[in-house]
């Protein structure tokens, strides 16, 4: 199985810092960002890695993880030119991608205390569809928060005024290669991006949407106060 880590986007909520470096290059405890991404990977056995990155640091981050060798892994990378979602960037990982294969995508800012390794096998024992992984939050409105049927997903809200539950959808996702069919099918959302929810619907209204609990403590990073806790939990 393949593994994707998106990191392309602005940071704009974390400027000036994201001025100078690109977010997923920050520290969080003692290694930057991305890094942790990586590890997780690996970790749950996923040794071949596509990075997307934007244009913003590019160079950094072959300085930093290369080729991957040091990391244990294979590491190839891909531009995305301008921040135009979520789905977008993941659009781009198609080419590398065989007709069949089942992959997991990393949101580059999430991290998490838990190993992968027990949610990507249930997915590799899942016969079709999709995969995700939800956590329950205190402030959900900032998420895609879904609204469950047992075990499956009806539908997501991404960001709610009144959300339906208190569980987000992590920027931990598992996908096949139909997910590439279903990109080309959804519009730019208000923010004028290409969003993760709008594909993540088409599943679910195909009820093809499964998900598991990720057990353990999880975060994005992309706020500072985020990233001071993040940082705050991995350095223990
Ligand atoms: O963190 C989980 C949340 O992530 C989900 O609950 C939401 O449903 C999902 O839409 C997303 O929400 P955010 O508003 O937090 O996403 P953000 O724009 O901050 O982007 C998160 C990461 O995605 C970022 O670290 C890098 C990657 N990204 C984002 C954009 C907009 C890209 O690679 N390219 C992009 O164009």
């Amino acid at each position: 199985m393949k593994g994707v880590i998106l990191a392309g986007g602005t940071g704009t909520r974390l400027y000036p810092l994201t001025k100078i470096i690109n977010k997923h290059l920050l520290p969080v405890g003692k290694i930057p960002m991305i890094c942790h991404g990586v590890e997780k990977l690996r970790n749950a056995g996923i040794e071949e890695i596509l990075l997307v990155i934007g244009k913003h640091s590019a160079g950094l981050y072959t300085e930093l993880l290369g080729g991957g060798k040091e990391w244990g892994v294979r590491i190839t990378y891909k531009i995305q030119e301008e921040a135009g979602g979520i789905a977008q960037a993941l659009s781009l990982a198609e080419p590398i991608m065989k007709p069949d294969e089942k992959f997991v995508v990393l949101l580059g800012d999430n991290l998490f205390e838990n190993p992968l390794t027990t949610y990507v096998q249930s997915f590799r024992e899942q016969a079709e569809g999709a995969r995700v992984l939800l956590k329950k939050v205190h402030d959900p409105k900032r998420y895609g928060v879904p609204i469950l049927e047992e075990d499956k997903i009806l539908m997501i809200e991404e960001k709610p005024e009144k959300p339906k539950s208190d569980f987000c959808v992590t920027g931990i996702y598992m996908y096949d290669t139909a997910v590439f069919d279903k990109i080309r099918t959804i519009k730019p959302s208000g923010r004028g991006e290409l969003e993760i929810t709008d594909v993540n619907n088409v599943y679910a209204s195909e009820g093809q949407l499964a998900y598991d609990v990720l057990d353990g403590w999880w975060t994005d990073a992309g706020t500072f106060q985020s990233l001071h806790q993040a940082s705050d939990r991995l350095m223990k």
